[in-house]
């Protein structure tokens, strides 16, 4: 028994250089102290040795079993201490380091000139009614005294939705819904997406937004309309900027104008932004048709109006310098964060 007992030792010895993991060290354990183990085995084996013997026998075999234990351990100590200094290597913190920055969110550029628009409106007294994206033909159309044929109605240039039902083409389309069921005097602006059938291009999208603006009361003339565009454009460039209108027409309005404000970029010399002409045309307006009076239920010979509509992404690209309405749908990063307001 002693020469089996040594053998395993050696044996024991041995395999110790080639540990070299904490799983090699677990299958050495449980090779020999194991249940089933060699030093185990010789445990049991005690039971068949003379009793004179046992004493001694016992005291091999137990000294084994200690020896193997106690390298045992002092291999699992040298891979556990190993361990932690990996790790420790790896949980380093230097303080010194900046902190990290957790990106804030920031509205969106169209979102911001539209703000400021909407803002300068309610300083000058009117409030926001805002109407739903999908309408009806009779409120973004007929309402609005449009004919029958007229070629906007067509499927070729308005996303219908179902026949009588469409994205509306403009935000003009809250003047049906704000006249039928309130009384003058109004002051209202709907600010919104509007949509249109259109080819994508650097200056055209299928989505864009406006801001419409309703002004019902009795006597209201033109010449309100004017200094009412006029001190709202010069709010909105923060100068004293020349304002000219052109007589346009609009179904819904009578007489119709175009707003052009004097190029902010040349300041009216002729650039490529402005086509060489010197100015920049921003909004539409009018003064409110009788027939859409009549057709909301407002007796044209008591009360008058102006309206307007302008786009809000051209005045977006006008502030910032951008030369592509593609860039503002695309949700590029790079470009959004030039916009970011802290
Ligand atoms: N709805 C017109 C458009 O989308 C803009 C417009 C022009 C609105 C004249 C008005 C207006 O209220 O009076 O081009």
């Amino acid at each position: 028994m002693k020469e089996k007992i040594d053998a395993i030792k050696e044996q024991f010895k041995q395999e110790i250089p080639a540990i070299g993991s904490m799983k090699e060290l677990e299958e050495l354990r449980s090779k020999y102290l194991g249940k089933k183990g060699l030093v185990s085995l010789q445990m049991q084996e005690l039971r068949n040795v003379a009793p004179e013997m046992k004493r001694e026998a016992g005291k091999w075999v137990n000294d084994l079993k200690v020896a193997c234990e106690e390298e045992i351990q002092r291999l699992q100590d040298k891979f556990q201490e190993a361990e932690e200094k990996v790790q420790l290597a790896n949980e380093t913190i230097d303080v010194t380091l900046p902190g990290r920055r957790r990106p804030l969110s920031s509205k969106h550029p169209v979102q911001q000139v539209m703000d400021e628009i909407i803002d300068i409106f309610i300083s000058m007294g009117f409030s926001v009614y805002q109407t739903p994206e999908v309408e009806t033909e009779y409120y973004n159309f007929d309402v609005l005294n449009f004919q029958p044929d007229h070629p906007a109605k067509d499927m070729q240039d308005t996303f219908y939705i179902e026949p009588g039902v469409l994205l509306r083409t403009h935000c003009t389309t809250f003047q049906g819904h704000a006249m039928q069921t309130m009384k003058p005097p109004l002051r209202l602006i709907n600010p919104g997406r509007c949509f249109r059938n259109e080819d994508v291009s650097m200056r055209s999208h299928v989505f864009f937004n406006q801001v419409d603006g309703l002004y019902i009361d009795e006597k209201v003339s033109f010449q309100d309309l004017v200094a009412t565009m006029t001190e709202f454009v010069q709010k909105l460039y923060h100068k004293e900027v020349p304002v000219r209108f052109r007589t346009s027409y609009f179904p819904f309005v009578e007489p119709g104008t175009e707003v052009d404000v004097q190029c902010v970029l040349c300041a009216g010399s002729g650039c490529s932004v402005c086509k060489h002409t010197g100015w920049l045309e921003i909004l539409g307006a009018g003064m409110v048709h009788p027939e859409v009076l009549r057709n909301c239920g407002i007796d044209p010979e008591k009360y008058s109006g102006y309206a307007w509509g302008m786009g809000v992404e051209r005045q977006a690209m006008l502030r910032y310098g951008i030369n592509d309405i593609r860039l503002f749908s695309e949700n590029d990063m790079r470009f959004l964060n030039q916009f970011v307001q802290v």
